[in-house]
């Protein structure tokens, strides 16, 4: 039955040529996990594309709807937080399956003589890849989203001479707001996709003119080459479905709250890049005075010309890594000082006191329980029970508070403060804010 169908469309669309550019295309030295970054980084691309698209059934670009809207997906919508995390973790997948894409291409010299186009297209794709990132980090208008992307602008503001103008373009005005809004939305939903697609099928192209490079080593690529299916494509499947089940994971394992909506007068908000943007962040409070403009623009600049130009800077035709200390060293060098920069980020970001979301939640019980009524936190509040600004000093114990809101009477007796309907969840929240209220 299938096959009978096949034929009947074989018969009228001629499947076969397109079946042999499709499966059979030769694999130098055979199929090999090196290779499945590529079409780990074009599944993540079609995932992103297809939750993107699932977002927009409810998404408005609009500053007045923009916050909401989001945060409608992620409460409201069926399923909406899942597709909301898809898209936020894929994005972040993406550009480690990008990253690791390259690096394979890099220590492979698989860049060389004869495929500096596929190269240098594939250097533009990262440029977009980093654009949709900038652009799609705005679109939920909280307080993060919009100061991190007026440093973003700001910093491309620094570059001298089209500066000015590329930050007009973007912003659509003197300031960030509804206009920036709907440019920086067209320019993630419409403008680059449609760049980026024509990019991969170049990309792609390019390919199947000048074949994979395959192994550096004669003897192993003398051992013959082998077609794309059925291994390789099997591998590529594998990874595919791996690089799914950890996306998955992430959006489901790991809450991504939104911040508070964005409020341009608020310019006390110290706002966090995504990480990887963060080395360059890090890289930036190294740079003081008049070389802080110059490093914002000019290390980014030289860096995408340097990977531009690779292939004709590196003219030496020898593939093995053996041979190449010279890039081997630049790479690993580039490596440990990125990793190095984004460890110490890392390490600053969390040593920022941040308000932790169960104390968050502790504050808001002690509201809606009105603890108030009774007892006094800072000045506010009555003054028949003790006063709890401090109550962390006299009960540092948190098996005490635990105890203490599940029954006052058994660790307090006589006491008359009420037995309140508590779940688990809450009696850790308000613990961890009681154990918060602490002198000095
Ligand atoms: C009706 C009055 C009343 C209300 C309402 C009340 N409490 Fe109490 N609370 C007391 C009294 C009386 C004590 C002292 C006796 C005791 O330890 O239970 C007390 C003690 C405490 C203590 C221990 C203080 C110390 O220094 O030992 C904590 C912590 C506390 N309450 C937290 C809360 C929180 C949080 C709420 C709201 C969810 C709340 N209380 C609501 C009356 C009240």
């Amino acid at each position: 039955m299938a096959s009978r169908l096949y034929q009947w469309i074989d018969q009228r669309l001629k499947l076969k040529p397109l079946e042999q550019t499709l499966l059979n295309e030769p694999i130098p030295g055979g199929a090999s996990w090196n290779y499945v970054f590529g079409s780990a980084t074009l599944f993540l691309f079609v995932l992103q594309a297809l939750t993107g698209m699932f977002l927009m059934l409810y998404y408005v670009p609009a500053t007045d709807h923009a916050y909401d809207t989001v945060q409608y997906i992620q409460q409201e919508v069926w399923g909406g937080w899942f597709v909301r995390g898809l898209h936020h973790w894929g994005a972040s997948a993406v550009m480690m399956a990008i990253g690791l894409h390259m690096l394979q291409v890099f220590f492979d010299g698989a860049y060389k003589r004869p495929r500096e186009m596929m190269w240098i297209v594939g250097v533009g794709l990262l440029a977009l890849m980093l654009g949709f990132g900038f652009t799609g980090y705005l679109l939920p208008w909280d307080q993060n989203a919009y100061w991190a992307t007026q440093v973003g602008i700001n910093m491309v503001g620094a570059v001298p001479v089209v500066g000015d103008f590329i930050v007009r373009v973007l912003r659509g005005g003197e300031t960030l707001g509804a206009l920036t809004l709907s440019r920086f939305f067209a320019i993630h939903v419409a403008f680059l996709p449609a760049i980026i697609v024509f990019g991969i099928m170049l990309h792609i192209f390019i390919l199947r003119r000048v074949g994979p490079a395959g192994p550096h080593d004669e003897h192993r690529a003398k051992l013959g080459s082998e077609t794309f299916y059925p291994r390789q494509v099997y591998m590529d499947a594998v990874v595919m479905f791996g690089v799914f089940l950890v996306v998955a994971a992430l959006a489901i394992l790991v809450e991504f709250p939104l911040a508070d909506k964005a409020d341009p007068s608020d310019h006390s908000f110290v706002p966090v890049p995504e990480w990887y943007f963060l080395f360059h962040y890090q890289l930036l409070k190294y740079a003081p005075g008049a070389l802080g403009p110059l490093a914002t623009w000019l290390l980014p600049a030289l860096f995408f010309t340097g990977l531009l130009l690779l292939p004709f800077l590196d003219r030496n035709t020898e593939r093995r890594p053996s041979s190449r200390p010279v890039m081997l060293g630049v790479g690993l060098g580039f490596l440990v000082i990125v990793f190095t920069l984004l460890g110490i980020s890392l390490q600053h970001l969390y040593a920022v006191p941040k308000q932790d979301p169960s104390v968050a939640r502790g504050i808001a019980l002690v509201d809606q329980f009105k603890c108030q009524t009774c007892h006094r936190i800072h000045g506010d509040g009555a003054n028949i029970a003790p006063d709890l600004s401090y109550v962390a000093d006299r009960r540092p114990n948190r098996e005490w508070h635990l105890q203490h809101f599940k029954d006052p009477q058994s660790v307090s007796p006589g006491s008359f403060m009420p037995k309140f309907p508590l779940n688990d969840k809450q009696l850790n929240d308000l613990t961890n804010y009681m154990l918060t209220l602490k002198g000095g």
